[in-house]
């Protein structure tokens, strides 16, 4: 049987392609303006939104998480601050001192409400109808990761081996990373990484994390390697052991995932 989806998806397809060129090389990586998840969560719930279109929009842009229960500072990029402001990011935070951290936890929409009128108030001017990087969730990356194992044409045991060994241990595993890599819309051979989209993907929020990743790549790049290696030792040597960061791509429960069909769960 021909699903729905089946048959809207190449036409959907080809409006991308023709709509998006600044996008073709964008593979799988989600952009989304703020206008856009505004009209995501306005489908979603009732004329207004009532108090809780804020934490919708929070959810829809991946800048809000409940557990943490206020704004990540990734939701800066939807603000251009006044080039003379010299005060936005403590006046912010300072509002969130104020203003979200005393409502109890359990008035989550409040909490929500409260940071992104802190972002708005005191950070600076919307930028509205750009679309921006929006980080890739578990889910996503385990689908990317089967996409490149079947490009790759990798046997379950090679992938097997390459769970077991570690995935930078072997040309294949290298290269799937890349794969993951190059389609999450996080790194290119002739570019690197794009460092943009990893401070939001792993809260690397400061011109230090901007500058390590940076002179990390540079420093392996100058060691010559074929571009498997390259990506795959950038990913664990500029990423994951990154100390200003949280890395919450984790590649080895992806491994574990596409080997046992298991799917991880979490940010
Ligand atoms: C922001 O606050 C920090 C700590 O409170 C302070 O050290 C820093 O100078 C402030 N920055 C500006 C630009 O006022
Ligand atoms: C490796 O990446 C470079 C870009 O830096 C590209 O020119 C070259 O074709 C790539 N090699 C392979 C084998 O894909
Ligand atoms: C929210 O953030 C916490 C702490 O970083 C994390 O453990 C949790 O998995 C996140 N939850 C979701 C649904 O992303």
């Amino acid at each position: 049987m021909v699903s729905h989806r089946e048959l809207i998806l190449p036409s959907l397809l080809w409006i991308g392609i023709l709509g998006l060129q600044a996008a073709s090389l964008q593979h799988s990586a989600t952009l989304k303006s703020f206008n856009g998840i505004i009209n995501e969560c306005s489908s979603y719930l009732s004329p207004g939104g009532g108090s809780c279109s804020d934490r919708c929009l929070g959810l829809v842009g991946r800048f809000w998480n409940d557990t943490v229960a206020r704004p990540s500072v990734s939701v800066g990029r939807f603000y251009r601050p006044d080039p003379c402001d010299q005060d936005y990011i403590n006046r912010t935070l300072d509002c969130i001192c104020d203003t979200v951290l005393p409502v109890p936890r359990n008035d989550i929409c409040q909490r929500a409400s409260n940071g992104l009128q802190c972002y708005r108030y005191q950070y600076g001017r919307l930028v509205a109808s750009d679309p921006l990087y929006v980080g890739i969730t578990p889910l996503q990356s385990q689908q990317v990761f089967q996409e490149c194992s079947q490009m790759l044409s990798l046997s379950p045991v090679q992938l097997q081996q390459i769970a077991q060994s570690g995935y930078s241990n072997s040309p294949e595993g290298s290269c799937l990373v890349r794969c993951y890599l190059i389609r999450a819309g996080l790194y290119t051979d002739s570019h690197g990484p794009d460092i943009a989209r990893f401070a939001v993907q792993c809260e690397g929020y400061d011109d230090a994390y901007e500058a390590s990743v940076g002179k990390c790549y540079q420093e392996l790049k100058l060691k010559q390697l074929d571009n498997c290696t390259l990506a795959a030792r950038m990913y664990d040597e500029c990423i994951q052991s990154n100390k200003l960061s949280n890395s919450n791509i984790d590649i080895v429960s992806l491994l574990v995932g596409l080997v046992t069909g298991f799917i991880p769960v979490g940010k």
